[in-house]
């Protein structure tokens, strides 16, 4: 069986294809802005503008025409109305042109399935760590639920902005990740983190207020050792908490080296199990999305419209 989706939730346009449970296409294209963050308006245009090259390119990939496609599937939210609004009508288009199902997919549950799939863990703990997204899931009776998260912004929220405020541009992730590679002094920076649940506005506003003091180096490194320590103690308790003895990193922040470093030993001095994602797959794409829209395969769906605000937490995992 194969499965076409797309994704469209932010700054990525991605169209993946599964044969089954199989990834054979994965194909996308991110909004990088000269300046600044992302514009919703301009997001979407970029989309709009790629999406049949790139839906071209993956029906390449996989040697296929979009006749041969069974199923078709569409990142339905979270995220922005405009972006959201281009994978929702091309999927809905091509769907009843082809006379094929249509699946709306949540874009968190995609990013935890794709992680699932590609370590063969079964049950773990999942960090979701992205732009938007900043949560410790757990997997409970067709659920999964929110055991901590955010109380404001997403962790890659957080790296971009204080990338912007340094001159990098947008996504400043990868560009954080090889300055803290060579940082030297650990400055100590507001460590925010309440039961399960973590805070980053304090520590934007401290790095903020010391960008041109320190080096860019030391201000990465700090940065990266503070938040990703947060996050890897409220996994930690996750586990001991829920008895769960793995944990995967997902999201577009799943792809920094560092982070999985630090899941990688905690996991280890507690003799649990760590798999690391591959990178491929730990941003935005389309094949996460393919993936769970075959999981979700014969799932009677009403409701196909896009969700702006749409919870991991309010899926019904049927397929599990
Ligand atoms: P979501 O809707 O899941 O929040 P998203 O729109 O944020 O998704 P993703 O592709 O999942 O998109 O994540 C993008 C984020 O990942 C950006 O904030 C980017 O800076 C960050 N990122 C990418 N690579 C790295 C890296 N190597 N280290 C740290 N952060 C990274
Ligand atoms: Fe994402």
């Amino acid at each position: 069986m194969y499965t076409l989706g797309i994704e469209s939730t932010a700054h990525t346009f991605g169209v993946g294809i599964t044969e089954n449970d199989r990834v054979i296409a994965n194909e996308r294209d991110t909004l990088k802005p000269l300046s600044g963050g992302i514009i919703p308006r301009e997001a979407a245009a970029h989309h709009f503008r790629l999406a049949a090259e790139i839906l071209g390119k993956a029906l390449n990939k996989g040697g296929l025409r979009l006749k041969d496609i069974d199923l078709f599937a569409f990142s339905q939210g979270p995220g922005i109305i405009p972006s959201l609004k281009v994978g929702a009508s091309l999927s809905s288009f091509l769907s009843k042109k082809y006379g094929k199902k249509l699946i709306g997919v949540n874009h968190c549950v995609a990013h935890l399935e794709i992680a699932r799939l590609y370590t063969g863990l079964r049950d773990p703990i999942m960090l979701y760590v992205s732009g938007g997204n900043t949560q410790i899931i757990t997997y409970y009776n067709k659920n999964y639920i929110v055991f901590g998260e955010t109380q404001d912004i997403g962790i890659g929220n957080l790296l971009d902005k204080t990338g912007r405020r340094m001159g990098i541009p947008f996504p400043a992730g990868p560009e954080i990740e090889k300055l803290a590679e060579k940082g030297k002094h650990y400055i100590e920076m507001p460590y925010s983190i309440k039961g399960m649940d973590v805070s980053f506005s304090g520590i934007e506003t401290f790095v903020s207020k010391i960008i041109g003091r320190e080096t860019k180096e030391d201000i990465a490194f700090s940065l990266q050792e503070t938040v990703f320590s947060m996050l890897i103690e409220a996994s930690e308790r996750t586990m001991a908490y829920c008895l769960k003895n793995s944990l995967v990193i997902t999201g577009g922040v799943a792809a920094n080296k560092r982070l999985n470093e630090m899941g990688r030993k905690m996991c280890s001095e507690r003799a649990a199990e760590f798999k690391e994602i591959p990178m491929e797959f730990a941003g935005d794409n389309g094949a996460m999305i393919a993936y769970t829209g075959y999981l979700m395969r014969d799932y009677n769906q009403k409701d196909l419209d896009i969700k702006p605000k749409f919870r991991t937490d309010t899926v019904e995992i049927n397929y599990r």
